[in-house]
C-alpha cells in the first residue's frame, strides 16, 4: 500500500487536549483579540478543548484589574463566538481570566508578567508552558520581543515547560524588514516555538484544496499546463477599511492581502504533493512554488492598483477611501490590486495565474477558479461555441463554502445543444459537523505545538520577494480609481481581456 500524505497519524489520538498552559495575548484590547482570538479561546472550551489549567492572560495599556478584563473578554465570547455562548462554558473559563496591565518600554510591566506566569505554576497548575500572541501593531514586535528575551520569559530553557510565540500578519513591511524581524524572532525563539500566523490556512475550505488534489485521483492529471488554460485567485470584500487607517493606509491591499493570503493560496493551489502531511513536508513544496513565481514583464500592462471612490454598496452610499476618517486626502494607497503571475515550473510554465483582491467590491467572496483549456474540436452545430466556455473546477473558500465544476451539458430536447451547467459541493450539507473558525483551529495548534499551517521564514521572505518588485514599480504612479459597489477599476478587466480572458462573477 502506499502511503496516503494526508493521513495525520495523530487523528487516531483525536480529539487532543494541550497540555496545561497559559495564552498571553499582547493587544488584548484591540479588535483582533475581542473579534477573533477571544471568542476562539471560548469555542475551544466549548468544545472541551481547553486543557485544566488553562489562563487567558491580557496584556494592555489599561488601567485595569482581572474583574474589568474578564468583562471584556466576556462581551467579545458572547458577541463573537462561533459557538453557542452558554454562562456555564464562560464560568469556568473566567475563572481562569487574568489580567497585567502596563506598557511595552516599562521594564516593571514585563517583570510583574513573568512574576505572574511563575504564580500561575502554583496556583494554576500551567506548568510553566505559555504561549505569547502579538496582537500588537507590527512596530510595537521588536520591543516585546526584546523584553520577553530581556526577562528569560522567552527561553524554554530557563522554565519547567515550552514557550512558543504567535506573531500576526504582516511580518515585517518589505523583504528587508521581514529578514530583520525574522532573525530577532530566531534569535529569542527556536524555529518549532515561532508561529506566523496567516489564518486563511486555518480555514476549511484552503485545507480542503490539498484533500481534493491529494486524496483523489481524477483532478491531479489535469492539474497542469496541458489542460490548465488559467487560475484565478480573488478575494473580494464589500467592506471598507472598518476603522483601521493608521495600519491599512502603509499597508493597502498588497501587503494586507496579497503578500500573505493570496500568494498562500497560490503556493497550496500550484504545490506538488508532499511526502506527509507535515509541517516540514508541506512548508518546502509551498516554499519551491513561491520561488518560482514570476512577475510579469510588462508591469503596466499586467499589475493594476486600485482605489475606491464613493458608490453604492446594498443601498446604502458609502464613502470613498480618501474620506474615510484618518486617511490622508491625498493618499495613493491601494484598496485594490489584481497581478498576473507566471510559476516558473514544468507543471505550470505558461499558465497564467490571475490574483486580485479589493475592498469595497460587490461582495465577500473568496475563491480559487482553475479554468481549463477548451475542448479542441467541438461537434456540435447547434451550439454556441462562443458561449460554451472552458470547464472550470471553482474551490469557494467563502462564503457557501464548497466546490463548483462547470461543464458542458446536453439542452433537453431534439436538437443537440450544449450549455454550461454547475455541479455543486457544499460543505453545509455534505457535513453535520460545522467548520471551525480559522483563528480556532490555528490557535489550538499553536496550543498543541503544531506549525503545519503557519508559513516559516522562508516563505514569508519569498513572499516578500514577489512583492517587493511591484512595490517598487508602483511607488511612484496614481492608482486607477473604481466606484465602492464596483469589481475594481476598468484596467483590472482589461488586463485578462488583452490576452482574451475574463474574470469570473463570483
Ligand atoms: C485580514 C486583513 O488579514 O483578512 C483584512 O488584514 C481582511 O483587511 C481580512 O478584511 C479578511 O479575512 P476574512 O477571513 O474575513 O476573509
Amino acid at each position: 500500500m502506499t502511503a496516503n500524505p494526508l493521513r495525520d497519524p495523530r487523528d487516531r489520538r483525536l480529539p487532543r487536549i494541550p497540555d496545561p498552559c497559559a495564552l498571553v495575548v499582547f493587544g488584548v484590547t484591540g479588535d483582533l483579540a475581542r473579534k477573533k482570538l477571544i471568542p476562539a479561546v471560548y469555542d475551544l472550551g466549548n468544545r472541551g478543548l481547553l486543557p485544566p489549567g488553562f489562563v487567558l492572560l491580557g496584556f494592555a495599556r489599561r488601567d485595569w484589574g482581572d474583574g474589568d478584563f474578564e468583562q471584556l473578554a466576556r462581551a467579545a465570547a458572547r458577541d463573537h463566538s462561533r459557538t453557542e455562548f452558554r454562562d456555564d462554558v464562560w464560568r469556568r473559563i473566567a475563572d481562569c481570566v487574568r489580567f497585567v496591565p502596563g506598557s511595552f518600554d516599562d521594564d516593571d510591566t514585563f517583570d510583574d508578567l513573568d512574576r505572574t506566569l511563575i504564580d500561575l505554576e502554583a496556583s494554576h497548575g500551567i506548568a510553566g508552558n505559555a504561549a505569547f500572541y502579538l496582537s500588537i501593531p507590527p512596530v510595537a514586535f521588536p520591543q516585546v520581543l526584546k523584553q520577553l528575551d530581556r526577562t528569560a520569559m522567552a527561553s524554554s530553557a530557563d522554565q519547567s515547560g515550552w514557550r512558543r510565540v504567535v506573531v500576526e500578519k504582516p511580518f515585517g513591511h518589505d523583504l528587508a524588514s521581514s529578514r530583520e524581524l525574522n532573525n530577532l524572532v530566531d534569535s529569542v525563539f527556536r524555529p518549532s516555538e515561532v508561529f506566523r500566523i496567516d489564518h486563511y490556512l486555518g480555514k476549511e475550505t484552503v485545507q480542503n484544496l490539498l484533500a481534493l488534489r491529494f486524496a483523489n485521483t481524477w483532478f491531479e492529471p489535469v492539474w497542469n499546463s496541458n489542460f490548465v488554460d488559467s487560475v484565478q485567485i480573488t478575494m473580494a470584500e464589500d467592506v471598507g477599511i472598518e476603522g483601521r487607517a493608521a495600519f491599512y493606509d502603509s499597508a493597502g491591499a498588497t501587503r494586507d492581502v496579497l503578500q500573505n493570503h493570496l500568494l498562500q493560496l497560490l503556493a497550496l493551489t500550484a504545490m506538488e504533493e508532499p511526502v506527509s502531511f507535515d509541517s516540514e513536508s508541506l512548508r518546502v513544496e509551498k516554499r519551491k512554488v513561491l520561488r518560482a513565481i514570476s512577475l510579469p514583464e510588462d508591469k503596466a500592462a499586467f499589475t493594476v492598483r486600485g482605489q475606491y471612490e464613493q458608490g453604492w454598496l446594498a443601498g446604502q452610499r458609502v464613502r470613498g477611501y480618501l474620506d474615510e476618517d484618518g486617511i490622508p486626502p491625498d493618499s495613493r494607497t491601494e484598496t485594490y490590486v489584481a497581478v498576473r503571475l507566471g510559476v516558473e515550473t514544468r507543471r505550470w510554465a505558461g499558465v497564467p495565474f490571475y490574483l486580485r483582491t479589493g475592498k469595497r467590491l460587490p461582495r465577500r467572496v473568496t475563491e480559487i477558479a482553475v479554468v481549463f483549456k477548451r475542448a479542441p474540436h467541438l461537434p456540435f452545430a447547434k451550439t454556441d461555441t462562443a458561449e460554451l466556455g472552458h470547464n472550470q473546477l471553482v474551490v469557494r473558500v467563502q462564503p457557501d463554502e464548497g466546490i463548483t465544476l462547470r461543464f458542458g451539458s446536453k439542452v433537453p430536447g431534439s436538437a443537440m445543444e450544449v450549455r454550461e451547467v454547475s455541479m455543486d459541493f457544499l460543505y453545509g450539507s455534505s457535513f453535520t459537523e460545522s467548520s471551525p473558525e480559522a483563528y480556532e483551529r490555528l490557535l489550538l495548534d499553536v496550543l498543541l505545538g503544531d506549525t503545519t499551517l503557519f508559513p516559516d521564514h522562508n516563505e514569508v521572505e519569498a513572499s516578500w520577494q514577489v512583492v517587493d518588485p511591484l512595490e517598487e514599480f508602483w511607488a511612484t504612479r496614481e492608482p486607477d480609481r473604481y466606484r465602492a459597489g464596483e469589481w475594481g477599476p476598468r484596467a483590472g478587466d482589461e488586463m485578462l481581456a488583452c490576452e482574451g480572458r475574463t474574470w469570473r462573477r463570483p
